[in-house]
């Protein structure tokens, strides 16, 4: 809608028109205010052609002042416009900036510690001829424990603080087990390949365990198991020297004594020789337990289709989570799966 125009109409239209132009902070709503007021359809398009019908003396006062007024707006408009566009191309120069010319550091990811010593074992474990095998981890209760000679009731289960499954079928006789130890690959691989056979098993234990410092309800083990013929626990001293000395590098001493396991005949404690320097700077030694170990127990053998007559073997299983603890002086069990970067970027 338009009003006739006078110089006071254009004077009141100018002043509306620099305050509506101090807000403008957009390219768009630039457009809509030259639309309205220099565009084709603005007031001044009306105004210039009413102004043809006014008498000399007004024209000459009018004229000069509406075109002033369009000069001035147009090229406020433009300016406007070139000063918007500027700051846009500004803003996304700077945030699309990219300095080929500096070197970035490297954002270089590492394995986790257990994953290094674990990959460690396993080459070590390799060149001394072992296979590496794998189970699963929800586990029969047959295969956790049952052939591995810890029959139903047997107070062993309970030592494990076992986490049940309940089973997914209502029929199912076989409960289902987070296996609390990776000795199921003992059973797993001799029903698969018979004997001989010499093969370590890395993997995931469960244990229903109040978890502190010293102890996660999830942690590593890594299951040995030799079984051929004339298998002594000499070869199995020999074998956990060299790995151990291997993962310290440096010479290691192990000492055996007895201890029991259900699925090993005898059964034998490892300890590790471990040599440290106290607080006082005195450089001191102690025997530290390291892990379970064995003679395989007949039942085991015969559970799993190898003759007791024919072969003997020996078995162990150590705690890989321990073992990486002991490496590196980790005093908190809980920082291995914390994944708090301070401490994984240290490996
Ligand atoms: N499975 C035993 C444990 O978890 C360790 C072990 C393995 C002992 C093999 C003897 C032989 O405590």
């Amino acid at each position: 809608m338009t009003e006739n125009v006078t110089p006071e109409r254009l004077s009141q239209v100018h002043e509306q028109a620099l305050s509506d132009f101090s807000s403008i902070d957009s390219l768009e709503s630039l457009q809509v205010f030259t639309a309205k007021v220099v565009g084709k359809k603005s007031s001044l398009g009306s105004w210039f052609k009413e102004l043809k019908a006014l008498d000399v003396e007004a024209k000459k006062e009018l004229g000069p002042k509406l075109q002033q007024f369009k000069t001035y707006w147009e090229q406020a408009c433009v300016a406007k416009q070139n000063e918007l566009e500027a700051a846009a191309l500004n803003q996304k120069l700077k945030s699309d900036f990219i300095d080929v010319t500096q070197s970035y550091p490297a954002q270089k990811g590492a394995l986790h510690p257990l994953s290094q010593v674990q990959r460690h074992i396993e080459t070590i474990f390799t060149g001394m001829g072992f296979e590496i095998a794998d189970g699963p981890e929800v586990e029969t209760e047959w295969h956790n424990f049952d052939a591995l000679n810890v029959p139903a009731n047997h107070p062993a289960r309970d030592m494990q603080d076992t986490f049940f499954v309940s089973s997914a079928h209502e029929d199912s006789h076989q409960n289902s087990v987070l296996r609390t130890q990776t000795s199921n690959i003992q059973i797993r691989k001799m029903l698969e390949k018979g004997a001989p056979v010499r093969i370590i098993a890395p993997g995931r234990v469960y244990r229903n365990e109040d978890v502190d410092a010293t102890h996660d309800a999830m942690f590593y083990q890594v299951e040995g198991l030799v079984v051929d013929k004339d298998i002594s626990v000499s070869h199995l001293k020999g074998t956990l020297e060299t790995m151990l000395s291997a993962v310290f590098s440096k010479p290691m001493k192990i000492r055996i004594r007895p201890g029991y396991f259900p699925f090993v005949e005898p059964g034998l404690e490892v300890d590790i020789w471990w040599e440290y320097t106290d607080k006082n700077g005195e450089e001191k030694g102690r025997w530290l337990e390291f892990c379970g170990a064995g003679m395989v127990h007949p039942n085991v053998l015969r559970n799993s289709g190898v003759d007791p007559e024919e072969f003997s073997g020996f078995a162990f299983g150590f705690g890989l989570t321990r073992l990486v603890m002991m490496k590196y002086g980790i005093e908190d069990i809980r920082l291995l799966s914390s994944n708090k970067r301070e401490f994984l970027q240290q490996f």
